[in-house]
């Protein structure tokens, strides 16, 4: 019996060993959301906008951050007059998109504060002053955004047990610098926790003690302070003692809370495995001592990865002190933190994100990956709200149901499971897959052109079932003289400007003209309903008048006209008037037998008229000349009173030019 447990035991191990990997449990944040538990890191600016690993593990892992400096004055503002927010601003913004709290840090620390302020030589009055537009500034900024402030940070003196002396607050503005802070900071978010922050805080010894007399002297003094921040920066092996309790309990007493702030296990390098267990224990301990003080309200450590640590920079020779490796690997520190969160039994959340698009005869399903998730079950009904039916079960976030009928409705969720269960179904989609198809468009679907112009219709494109194909458009039952040109002329996106323009002579009327699409086996046609009108324009007809003196016997006005299309209609009057010495003698025109002439009167305004013969056509051609001759006697004199009209038919249409010569 006794060794078949052991063997049971053993199993399990082995299990929480694969666990170490991600694959086979919830992710801290999962197992700190449920029990309502901050979990937190620091942020490093660098891999934070660099490395999709960095992002996805601190989304994945941690429902609290904090910048590693890019709140601190020499990041924050690189001037007097100038504040700079942007990494600030990335920060809230990720925390909000991810539905994570941020812990703000610091406003008044000794390090890393501005060359500017510091060799600025400004009076006690005018640091007050800056200390006060600074906190107001950037914790009015993000006022009810940010839930806790460090607002002072290390403030006491290693050793000794006093305040910083050797500070740039103390030194101008005196040890009411720390009270101030916590004012101004409560001026500028009064639902803000306000912090001390400091190393050493934690257990018990000189420091923790100088920072309990310095912030029951605030209490009482009734400074807005609600919290104490220990930042746990610890040496390996490190394990939570009775002195962490007795100290979160006389700072409950003063009706303070706490956070472990800034939380590391550096080890002394080289690391191996069992430095590793031992530093697990720290971080074990940390977050069960947390879970269970009442008052403890966050546990955020510093960073995340040893990839991006300050360690090994800051304390040579030691490393290692966090809960990833370098590639973003847990260590056994994550897993003991996950135990001391319960989460190790969990399965996974619940996926969400499931979207769906319907194809020809099937349906893509899409969503989130779920923290720790080796499997998704993909299940389906016709019936909204189920019986649903397991479909499929896939490692990856996407999924693409075949064999579906086109025209029914579709209802799917989806589930996440572990080795320890699954998840509940997620939120339902439906889709209706239909077959491949497109159809036709013409906006506007009728359009007026005037000869000698030209017009727009745009071809709408509506795909469905998945159809993706070029389509090849053309049109066909255009007037004649009305061109066409398609934009693009295969269509792969969803429109085609169609552009058709009209000759001059184009033919006038309305028809129906037909669109025809081309693509993937199928042929679609639309409509476009077109008009050409005939506009002010000539039809393509020059009329040109001209006086001439053609022989000695007689001169003319003449009328030259050119046409491009054939005239079904032609009438030509020319009006001279009679001038002393003038006697008319006749007239002619060089189209033959053609034309009909007529000559009328002598009287004082003679009329010459040419006219097409009932059923006759003048085909196209340039320069017919009509001429109205005058005679023998004297010189045609034009006048305003010497006229034309020029009546004609083209293409369906009547058009009349007049003037004088
Ligand atoms: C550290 C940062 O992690 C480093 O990147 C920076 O160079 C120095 O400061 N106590 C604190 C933190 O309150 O602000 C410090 O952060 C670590 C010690």
């Amino acid at each position: 019996m006794h060794i078949r447990i052991s063997w049971v035991a053993l199993f399990l191990l082995t299990f929480a060993g694969l666990s170490h990997f991600g694959f086979l449990q919830s992710s801290l944040r999962d197992s700190a959301d449920r029990r309502g538990f901050n979990i937190g890191t620091s942020v490093d600016m660098q891999p934070f906008r660099n490395e999709s690993a960095y992002v996805n593990t601190l989304r994945r892992e941690f429902n609290m951050i904090v910048g590693g400096n890019a709140f601190k004055w020499d990041a924050v503002r690189p001037s007097r007059t100038t504040f700079n927010f942007t990494d600030t601003d990335a920060l809230v913004s990720f925390a909000e998109a991810n539905n994570m709290k941020v812990r703000g840090h610091t406003l008044v620390w000794h390090n890393q504060i501005p060359g500017w302020l510091t060799s600025g030589n400004f009076t006690r009055d005018e640091v007050i002053a800056l200390l006060r537009e600074h906190i107001l500034t950037l914790v009015g900024r993000y006022r009810g955004r940010i839930v806790a402030w460090d607002v002072v940070n290390e403030a006491i003196d290693d050793g000794n047990g006093q305040l910083r002396t050797s500070s740039f607050w103390h030194q101008k503005i005196g040890p009411e610098y720390i009270r101030m802070a916590f004012q101004f900071a409560h001026e500028a978010d009064p639902n803000a926790v306000l912090y001390y922050n400091d190393y050493s805080a934690e257990g018990s010894g000189t420091k923790s003690d100088a920072v309990f007399n310095l912030v029951r002297d605030l209490v009482n003094q009734g400074v807005p302070i609600n919290g104490v921040g220990w930042q746990m920066h610890q040496i390996n092996p490190f394990r939570i003692q009775t002195a962490h309790r007795t100290n979160a309990q006389r700072l409950a007493n003063l009706g303070l809370e706490i956070s472990i702030t800034e939380m590391d296990v550096r080890i002394s390098l080289p690391t191996d495995a069992q430095e590793l267990e031992q530093q697990a224990l720290a971080y074990r301990d940390a977050t069960e001592f947390c879970l269970s003080q009442p008052n403890c309200k966050a546990l955020v450590i510093w960073g995340f990865t040893d990839k991006h640590s300050w360690i090994p920079s800051f304390f040579p020779g030691f490393g290692d002190a966090l809960i990833f490796d370098a590639n973003y690997q847990p260590k056994p520190a994550y897993s003991a933190i996950q135990t001391a969160l319960g989460g190790t039994a969990q399965p996974p959340p619940v996926p969400t994100g499931l979207s769906v698009t319907p194809g020809n005869a099937q349906v893509q399903l899409s969503w989130n990956a779920a923290a720790g998730a080796t499997s998704y079950n993909v299940k389906r009904s016709t019936t909204s709200g189920g019986p649903y039916t397991t479909v499929t079960s896939v490692a990856g976030t996407s999924f693409t149901n075949t064999g579906l009928t086109n025209g029914t409705t579709y209802f799917y969720v989806v589930s996440a499971v572990n080795a320890n269960g699954e998840s509940a179904n997620s939120t339902q989609v439906s889709a209706t897959p239909v077959a491949a198809n497109f159809t036709l468009a013409a906006n506007p679907s009728s359009l007026t052109i005037n000869r000698g112009a030209s017009g727009t219709s745009t071809i709408a494109i509506t795909r469905s079932g998945g159809f993706s194909s070029g389509i090849a458009l053309s049109v066909t039952g255009l007037p004649g003289g009305v061109t066409s040109a398609f934009n693009p002329a295969s269509a792969t996106g969803t429109s085609s400007v169609l552009t058709l323009t009209a000759s001059s002579t184009a033919t006038t009327g309305t028809v129906n003209a037909t669109i025809t699409g081309t693509g993937g086996g199928l042929t679609r046609t639309a409509t476009l309903i077109l008009t050409v009108s005939p506009g002010g324009g000539t039809g393509g007809v020059t009329v040109t008048p001209a006086v001439t003196a053609s022989s000695p016997w007689f001169n003319e006005e003449v009328i030259q006209l050119s046409n491009t299309a054939a005239l079904s209609s032609l009438s030509v009057t020319i009006t001279i008037q009679r001038t002393a010495g003038v006697s008319f003698s006749g007239q002619y025109n060089t189209i033959g037998g053609q034309i009909l002439q007529s000559n009328s009167s002598t009287s004082a305004a003679v009329t010459y008229q040419f006219n097409l013969a009932s059923g006759q056509m003048l085909g196209a051609g340039t320069n017919r000349v009509f001429a109205a001759q005058a005679g023998g006697s004297g010189t045609i004199h034009p006048a305003a009173g010497d006229t034309y009209v020029v009546t004609y038919t083209t293409g369906g249409v009547t058009f009349t030019q007049t003037g004088h010569f």
